[in-house]
Order: structure tokens, then C-alpha cells, then sequence
């Protein structure tokens, strides 16, 4: 098999332990048919969603975050003295500064750590894993956690059915390490952005373009805004192509692949998907129909299923595959 170019020569990185965390409240599709003009049927048949979470008032994202955290690095047999590097995607952080990956640190108590959050909207996990990995495999950094972690429903505009009935609360982490003797880990990625498109998909206010005042907060400025049918002939174009692409530089077929873990937007995007890839639908890990869209962190949180319901196996190849806004897209595979 050809070697990711970009890691040969460099240590190989495994993912140590990973956990997650949703919170309680579960919000059903008919629960939000008595909040907007919208239907179980509707949701359902567009979108495979049944139902989401929602957090708490006052539980923060980095607190999502931190439950997961030390649910991967318990998993992982390691404490947090030694994660020496924290990054949390998200595109719903506690605040604009600080990070929230330093909050994190702090409340679980990962002393040594050096700590950055990264925004690539539901891309983030994919983007974070790649450069935590790096960090390990040029030797800089011994143990990595990477998070995904969102509270979206603050910033949903729960009056807009395009919207509301689509996104869930959620986190997930992974705990990444050097690979034993033998062991193959991460063997490749790839990644791509097209910002010609960031109109498409964003919360528009809050930041230096449109900053938060009377006016902004009376427009909605601060909610999540989505152009869904174009956004989803791209999601289906940019995963479908990046699945490819990762493959054919791994040297690798998607036959060789045991699960596909891929960004969890809408069920018809990843049936479309598997249609492209000539692959069978059951290949696709899914959980869209218990959390919705949660962003950066769909990917961990199914990750984290799979890999304590006994679907992944050490030796599986797992092709992660993702798309956001930005946009941002990628894909990565590796060996469980
Ligand atoms: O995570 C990042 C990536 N995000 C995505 O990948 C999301 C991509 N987009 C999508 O998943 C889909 O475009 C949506 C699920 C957002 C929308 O599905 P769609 O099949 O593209 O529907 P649409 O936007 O074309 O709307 C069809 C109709 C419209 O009514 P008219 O204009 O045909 O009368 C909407 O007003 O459905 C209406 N509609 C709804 N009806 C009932 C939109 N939302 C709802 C709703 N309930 N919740």
C-alpha cells in the first residue's frame, strides 16, 4: 500500500480511546411540530432525523466537551497530566475568547496541555484530528485530545422550520497516541475549502463584519443561516469526490473499507453518497436519526458509538468523510 507522502519517514499515530457525551433532553420531531409549521413525516422523509438533543440552559459547550474528554481519556487508560495538546472543533464556542479548548483544559484538569480551538464548521473533527496527528507524528507531542463539540440550539432561530428541526447538541473526543510496533493508525487524509461559497452557510453576526448590536440581534443576525438545497448538492459532490481522492492516494479501494463514518447532515446525502461510491448503505455508521446535524461533533459521537457497540474491530479501516461550511470538506482513513 502506498504511504501517505506527507507521514513517511514520521511516526505512525493511533487513536487511543474515544467518548462522548449527549445531553438529556430529548427533542422529538413532534415536539417541534408544536413549535414550528412542520411534521414528523416532513423531517423524516427529508432529512432521517427523528429526533435531537438539547442541552440545558447554562451547560455550556465546553462542559459537552469536558464529558466526553474524560470519557476517551478513561477509555484510553491515560490521565489528563498527560494529554499534552488540546484542540476543540466547534463552531459554537462558550465565548469568542478565550478558547474553549482552554476552558476544557481547566475543568478536567489537563495541566501540561497547550490547548487551541479550530473552526471548519461540521468539517472541525476531520481538520483537528489531522493536525493533532501531525503534531504526534513529527514527534512534538506525545498524547493528543481531540474534540468535537457543539451547542448548536443556541444559535438556531427557533422560529425558521429550514433550520431548527435539523440540528441536535452533542460531543465527542479522541484520545490519539504513537502507534504501537505494527500498528498502522492514520494513513492518510485529505482536505479542501472553497470560501467563494461561505454565503451559503454560517452565522452571519456576532463578529467584526456585522457586530452585535439592537439592530444585528432584531435581524437574527446571530442564528444559524442555510441555503439547504445548494449546500446539499455540494455536501454530496465535495464528500463523494474527497472519499475518492483519500482512497486513491492510499492506494486503497472502497472495498477495502470495513465502516464509513461521515458527516451527519441528512440521510439523503449519505444514501446519495453510498449510490456514487457504489457502496451499500450499511457500510455508512449512522446515528442522524437520534441527534440530527450536531456539526464537529457528529463524527466523534458516532465514532464513539462504534466503537462500544463492538462495530469497529481492531484492524477495520474506518474512512471518515465531512463537509461544512466554509466551505470545508475532507476525508481521512485509518486502521482501528
Ligand atoms: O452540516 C453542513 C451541511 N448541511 C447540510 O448538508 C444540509 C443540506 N441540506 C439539506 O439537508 C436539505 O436541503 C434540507 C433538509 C435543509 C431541506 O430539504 P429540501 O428537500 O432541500 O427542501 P427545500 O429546502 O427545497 O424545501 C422544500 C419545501 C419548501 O416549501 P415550498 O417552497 O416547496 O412550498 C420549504 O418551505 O419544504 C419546505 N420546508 C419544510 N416543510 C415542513 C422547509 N423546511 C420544512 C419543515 N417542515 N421543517
Amino acid at each position: 500500500m502506498a504511504e501517505d507522502k506527507q507521514l513517511s519517514g514520521i511516526r505512525k499515530v493511533v487513536i487511543a480511546g474515544t467518548g462522548s457525551y449527549l445531553p438529556e433532553q430529548i427533542l422529538t420531531n413532534h415536539d417541534l411540530a408544536k413549535i414550528v409549521d412542520t411534521t414528523d413525516e416532513w423531517i423524516q422523509t427529508r432529512t432521517g432525523i427523528r429526533e435531537r438533543r438539547r442541552a440545558a440552559d447554562g451547560e455550556v459547550t465546553s462542559e459537552l466537551a469536558a464529558h466526553a474528554s474524560r470519557r476517551a481519556l478513561e477509555a484510553a487508560g491515560v490521565t489528563p497530566e498527560e494529554v499534552q495538546l488540546i484542540v476543540v472543533a466547534t463552531i459554537t464556542p462558550d465565548m469568542m475568547f478565550p478558547s474553549t479548548s482552554c476552558i476544557v483544559q481547566d475543568r478536567i484538569g489537563a495541566t501540561n496541555a497547550f490547548c487551541f480551538d479550530l473552526e471548519a464548521a461540521c468539517s472541525g473533527f476531520q481538520y483537528a484530528l489531522d493536525v493533532a496527528q501531525r503534531y504526534i507524528a513529527t514527534g512534538d507531542v506525545e498524547i493528543a485530545l481531540v474534540i468535537g463539540a457543539e451547542k448548536l440550539s443556541t444559535f438556531l432561530d427557533w422560529n425558521d422550520r429550514a433550520t431548527c428541526v435539523l440540528f441536535g447538541d452533542g460531543a465527542g473526543a479522541a484520545v490519539l497516541r504513537p502507534a504501537d510496533d505494527g500498528q498502522r493508525g492514520f494513513i492518510g487524509s485529505v482536505m479542501g475549502s472553497d470560501g467563494s461559497l461561505a454565503g451559503l452557510l454560517g452565522i452571519p453576526g456576532g463578529g467584526t463584519a456585522l457586530p452585535p448590536s439592537i439592530e444585528s440581534l432584531q435581524r437574527g443576525d446571530h442564528f444559524l443561516k442555510m441555503e439547504g438545497r445548494e449546500v446539499f448538492k455540494q455536501a454530496v459532490r465535495c464528500m463523494s469526490d474527497a472519499a475518492g481522492r483519500v482512497l486513491e492516494k492510499c492506494g486503497l479501494t472502497i472495498a477495502d473499507v470495513k465502516w464509513i463514518i461521515p458527516h451527519q447532515a441528512n440521510m439523503r446525502i449519505m444514501t446519495a453518497i453510498a449510490e456514487r461510491l457504489d457502496v451499500p448503505i450499511e457500510r455508512f455508521y449512522l446515528n442522524v436519526h437520534r441527534y440530527g446535524n450536531m456539526s464537529a461533533a457528529s463524527v466523534p459521537v458516532a465514532l464513539d458509538e462504534a466503537a462500544r457497540d463492538g462495530s469497529l474491530e481492531s484492524g477495520d479501516l474506518v474512512l471518515f468523510v465531512v463537509f461544512g461550511g466554509g466551505f470545508t470538506w475532507g476525508a481521512t482513513v485509518l486502521e482501528w
